[in-house]
């Protein structure tokens, strides 16, 4: 083959090679066909594509001509170990003119080794990291020259930085994962124990003071009308009203760590009822029906009580509005007052040390993986904004895993 022919056959490999590589295809897939490919621009009889596996700390054969493609993922050596091992190792590649006068060669039965004699084994470099060794073998004698190892040592590292992608891409899934499985978990953990406490309240604390109520009760009957009794009937008028104040607050606090409504009825109901509970200002709730996980309903209910208890308690606003709506982006949730505004750089030290509230808010919005807008300007209004993305279409079969 001409010189020119040669060089003009490379690129066209190349080409190929990336084509192949950025195809939405699998890791085997991929190796196959550059097995394939690879075997025919360098005139060879056989090609073999080994991934390095970081756990195993060994080269799996993932890919390969047939018949050996078969073996795939069976056939595994030692890192140092065989010439593919040997090449993973020690990041360098190893031109083989005759495999059975080099020490580093390890007979493979399930790979007919005996039908094969020279061979060259690149390693696949991906950021100065070997993730695979591309191997190519002839069954007579012959010199591979530089220009095959330039070529392999090229698809080598286009094949490598596309399985690295790959890699990253899938570790990357994984850990979303993980950080949507930790936020429901430490969600529904928050509700749960919210429920818990809400009952403690309930049945302990507000039922003794509903039994402490009746015994002043029964004991101000009891002290009759005489004279005498009026300091008595005092401190029992006393005490009768600090039981009645103490069951308020235990109430006030149960209706608070337990959103019933969202059992009952979901977040728009859930989001309406919050407004009616608002006074001394026009409260304007608009909410669409929307599809959401429970734990990011809860987020933004419990959201939007922050964000309302805010306006009650710093806006000086005349009107409140609440609007619920499922967008392009995701679902969105905007809060929005046209009371005095505040500017949040400028919240005092002191202030912000005691203020939960918007952390809060900044929290919930995280774990949930929604973003948060804050705007506020003293003299303006505020308007707190979340958005909660869309699920991704189909989770299981999308990216992670292919080249
Ligand atoms: N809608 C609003 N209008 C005007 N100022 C606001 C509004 N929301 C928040 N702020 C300002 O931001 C500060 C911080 O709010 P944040 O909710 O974090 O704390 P807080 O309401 O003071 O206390 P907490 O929520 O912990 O009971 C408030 O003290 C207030 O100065
Ligand atoms: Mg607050």
């Amino acid at each position: 083959m001409s010189e020119a022919a040669r060089g003009h056959g490379s690129v066209r490999l190349l080409e190929h090679i990336i084509e192949v590589t950025s195809a939405d295809l699998d890791v085997r897939e991929v190796s196959q066909r550059v097995a394939a490919l690879v075997t025919a621009a360098t005139d060879s009889d056989v090609c073999f594509v080994h991934l390095v596996d970081d756990e195993l700390q060994r080269v799996v054969l993932a890919g390969a001509t047939p018949p050996f493609d078969e073996h795939v993922g069976r056939v595994q050596l030692a890192l140092g170990e065989g010439i593919a091992g040997w090449v993973a190792k020690h990041a360098k590649p190893a031109v083989v003119p005759d495999k059975w006068k080099d020490n580093r060669y390890r007979y493979i039965p399930e790979l007919r080794g005996q039908d094969f004699t020279s061979m060259v084994s690149v390693p696949m470099l991906a950021r100065g990291r070997v993730v695979g060794v591309l191997n190519v073998h002839s069954r007579a004698a012959r010199d591979y020259g530089d220009d095959d190892l330039v070529l392999l040592t090229q698809v080598a590292n286009l094949m490598a930085g596309a399985i690295e992608n790959a890699r990253l891409y899938r570790r990357l899934a994984e850990r979303e994962e993980v950080l949507e499985r930790f936020a429901s978990r430490t969600v529904e953990a928050q509700e749960l124990e919210r429920r818990r406490l809400a009952g403690e309240i309930h049945d302990g604390i507000s039922q003794r003071l509903v039994s402490l109520w009746y015994h002043l009760l029964a004991a101000d009957d009891a002290v009759g009308p005489a004279e005498d009794a009026s300091t008595v009937r005092r401190e029992l008028g006393m005490a009768k009203e600090l039981a009645t104040e103490a069951l308020a607050e235990a109430r006030g606090a149960i209706t608070g760590l337990r959103p019933f409504v969202l059992d009952d009825l979901g977040l728009g109901p859930g989001l309406e009822s919050l407004g009616r509970t608002l006074t001394g200002l026009e409260v304007d709730v608009d909410v669409e029906p929307v599809v959401l996980p429970p734990h990011a309903e809860v987020a933004l209910y419990r959201i939007a009580q922050e964000a309302l208890q805010n306006v009650v308690k710093h806006a000086e606003a005349t009107t409140v509005r609440v609007r619920l709506t499922s967008a392009d982006d995701g679902v969105r949730l905007v809060v929005s007052d046209d009371g005095v505004g505040f500017d949040e750089d400028s919240i005092a030290g002191a202030e912000r040390r005691h203020s939960y509230g918007l952390v809060g808010i900044r929290e919930r919005a995280e774990l949930i993986g929604a973003s948060l807008r804050l705007a506020s300007r003293p003299g303006t209004g505020t308007t707190v904004e979340v958005v909660v993305p869309h699920p991704p279409a189909d989770p299981g079969h999308g990216h992670p895993g292919k080249v």
